[in-house]
């Protein structure tokens, strides 16, 4: 209600001018307003007194909506007799010189109304979202700086190729004016020196712009094919140094294409907008330069085009950004299935889960369909609208070239120059508007990899302790720890416990007893949520992040090998390391024989994941993999579990040989643990009881337990 009030009163405003200014010209008994500057003259000063009065009836918060419809009701007059002079410049001696009549102003009212109405019912305010709009937009902006930043060292190719983008530009503009030239010294009496001139002038200047368009090609590939290296390396550097909550929450594949992707995807777009920005803005400013030349009307008839384009392409690019957006979580989400399922496959073939794969793949496939079916219609309406608009145009354009040619203003040569000019001149109008939302859309690939190159490790920064020489004696200090996942179960609670150099401790007990969770921990691969776990008195994170893990090794669970030689392997992340000692370690680990036995020995590919050997002998190339860097605490998570029972012999006598190491070794079968000088039996994230193998059986607490329900099976 309190809307329609205002309207109306800007409506009553409005018609009091209107009597003020007929009343003023009969009283002082002029016949004409100034004609089209008077015109625009009132009509700009109705804007500026209609603003004000909506600022003091909405409290200074006029309404986008009431804001538009006040600017079109203000100045539709002018521009529809602006609009009649240039289309029917004949009329402009009779009319334009009266004020506009009382019909006029009802036109002017009902069309600007009704214009209003459409819009917003076409495109309504989001009043709600603006804020978030603009917020949205500034970030773009401030992303977009960003990639810009990050070209800074290439600045001096881009310059040489934005140089000669303008050079290429400029020749091209000329092209269809030498093209006009030609046709008008056909038609009239032929002569040869200007015909000559025309074709020559033709002819330069499309070699000119072939050879600049070709080393602007280069260049801009150049630039950015270095920003793309630089970025991804970056990216990844980063991503490396992430603590392993965050690889939990974010899957290899969607990490992948983010690297791959997005990074390609942010580099191509920045530099092939700037590209096409450059070259329009050089060819417009060109091209309107000759055609305002040629005939101004038909130029200005040119130029209504453009609002109107533009007004569509930014409603077209507010969708296309969240569909864009949209579509690549689907295809991160895509890749990041296939792979899962093609890395596992032998996994997925044992459990017959083909069909579940291919429908978990079918719906992600499904979700990106609909995704990109919205996108098509959205493409389709705006296309429709857009051809509507051109043609519309084109029809009026035809019709004033008519009368500009009979009123011998215009030539057959300028016309046709004018109409290459014209579709040039749209076409550039069209990617400008669409470099601005292109640009803003592939912000979002940018604003992905930001998020991932701006993300900092959560976990405590390493110190800088580094001692020549260190014991090994680790203690958990009542810590308590739950995984990120699953943050209010704990997974250990309130351990406490004691490893000794020299010593051989054995953690047992039941599954997800939280053994596992310890050797996490003694490997910082997380933090506890409470206690300390402490390296001869100090607590690891103190420790220099190198020095740590070549004095700690751990060989878990389920060993990772990386596609690539036996020997790389076994010597990963070491500098310098002779063959002799990859030899000793493989001997150590029992593995040397049936490396020897290999054709290509220490240099056979183990394939990815080292799928090309017995998980047995995966455990001993681990284990090898820790011996060599002779750390002064070994830490084996179930490193035995798939080797023969002689492999194991031997790798726990070269264990219990180790003099002055600390060892740890996590087992579920009770008689390799036997020999440990101290066991610590886990269960349900505690520690429930710890001693010798000797101590445990007399007690017949729970270790006594397991082992005879394992001798009763
Ligand atoms: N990455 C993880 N995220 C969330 N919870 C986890 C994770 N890893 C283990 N857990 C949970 O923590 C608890 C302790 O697991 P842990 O791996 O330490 O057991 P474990 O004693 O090593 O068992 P196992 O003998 O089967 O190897 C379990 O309840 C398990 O479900
Ligand atoms: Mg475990």
């Amino acid at each position: 209600m309190a809307r329609l009030k205002t309207y109306g009163l800007v409506l009553l405003y409005d018609l009091v001018l209107w009597g003020a200014l007929w009343t003023g010209l009969v009283l002082l008994e002029f016949s004409s307003s100034g004609g089209l500057v008077g015109l625009w003259a009132f009509g700009a000063l109705r804007w500026a007194l209609h603003h004000s009065i909506t600022l003091v009836l909405s409290d200074r918060k006029p309404q986008q909506v009431l804001r538009r419809w006040v600017a079109v009701l203000c100045l539709l007059p002018p521009v529809f007799e602006s609009g009649r002079m240039v289309m029917v410049p004949a009329s402009t001696a009779d009319d334009l010189g009266l004020v506009p009549g009382p019909s006029m102003v009802v036109l002017a009212l009902v069309s600007s109304t009704v214009a209003c109405l459409a819009w917003e019912l076409g495109f309504p305010d989001d009043g709600g979202n603006q804020g978030k709009e603009k917020k949205k937009k500034q970030e773009a902006r401030a992303q977009l700086m960003r990639v810009v930043r990050y070209c800074k060292p290439d600045a001096l190719y881009l310059a040489a190729a934005f140089l000669f983008l303008s050079l290429a530009v400029i020749c091209e503009t000329f092209i269809p004016y030498y093209q006009g030239k030609v046709i008008d010294t056909l038609r009239g009496q032929y002569q040869h020196n200007s015909f000559m001139y025309a074709i020559g002038g033709m002819g330069l200047v499309s070699l000119g712009s072939a050879l600049c368009s070709g080393l602007r090609g280069g260049l801009f590939m150049c630039s950015l094919s270095r920003l793309n290296k630089r970025m991804r390396h970056m990216l990844f550097r980063n991503l490396v140094q992430q603590d392993i909550p965050f690889f939990e929450e974010n899957k290899p594949g969607s990490l992948a294409s983010r690297l791959g992707n997005d990074v390609d995807k942010m580099g191509r777009s920045v530099a092939l907008n700037s590209n096409v920005l450059v070259r329009s803005l050089v060819k417009t400013a060109g091209m309107l330069v000759l055609m305002l030349g040629l005939s101004w009307q038909l130029t200005l008839l040119t130029m209504v085009e453009m609002p109107l384009l533009t007004l569509l392409q930014t409603k077209y690019n507010t969708y296309n950004q969240e569909f864009t957006k949209q579509l690549q979580d689907c295809q991160a989400q895509i890749k990041e299935l296939a792979s899962q399922a093609i890395g596992a496959v032998r996994t997925v073939r044992s459990f017959r889960a083909e069909e579940k794969e291919l429908d978990r793949y079918n719906q992600a496939l499904e979700r990106m369909y609909k995704v990109q079916e919205h996108k098509g219609i959205i493409s389709a309406v705006h296309l429709l609208l857009r051809r509507m608009v051109t043609v519309g145009l084109k029809v009026a354009m035809l019709f004033l070239c008519r009368r500009l040619i009979s009123a011998g203003q215009l030539s057959i040569g300028s016309v046709l120059a004018f109409v290459l000019f014209q579709k040039d001149m749209v076409t550039n109008m069209k990617h400008l508007v669409y470099v601005f939302g292109d640009m803003l859309c592939t912000v979002g690939a940018a604003a992905k990899v930001f998020t991932f190159l701006d993300r900092k490790s959560d976990q405590k920064e390493a110190g800088e302790l580094a001692p020549a020489k260190l014991q090994g004696k680790l203690a958990f200090h009542n810590v308590s720890f739950y995984y990120p996942s699953r943050p209010n179960t704990p997974a250990l609670k309130a351990v406490s416990l004691e490893l000794h150099p020299g010593k051989m401790t054995a953690l047992v007990g039941p599954s997800g007893g939280g053994k596992s969770s310890c050797v996490s921990l003694l490997a910082r691969l997380y933090e506890p949520k409470e206690g300390q776990v402490l390296l001869d008195g100090q607590p690891l994170h103190c420790y220099q992040h190198q020095y740590l893990h070549q004095k700690m090794a751990l060989v878990s669970q389920e060993p990772v090998l990386f596609s690539g030689s036996i020997r790389h392997n076994i010597e990963y992340g070491l500098v310098g390391c002779t063959l002799e000692k990859v030899k000793e370690a493989a001997k150590s680990a029992n593995v040397h024989d049936f490396i020897c036995t290999l054709e290509q020995g220490y240099d056979t590919d183990v394939g990815e994941c080292g799928g090309q050997l017995s998980s047995g002998q995966k455990q001993c190339i681990a284990i090898a993999r820790a011996l060599v860097r002779e750390p002064q605490v070994l830490i084996l998570d179930e490193a035995t579990s798939g080797m023969d029972i002689n492999t194991q012999h031997v790798v726990q006598g070269v264990l219990a040989g180790s003099v002055g190491q600390t060892v740890l070794v996590v087992a579920h079968r009770l008689q390799t643990v036997e020999k440990a000088d101290q066991i610590i039996f886990m269960e349900g994230g505690e520690v429930v009881e710890q001693g010798t193998h000797q101590e445990l059986m007399a007690s017949k607490g729970r270790y006594h337990r397991l082992k005879e329900e394992l001798f009763e099976d």
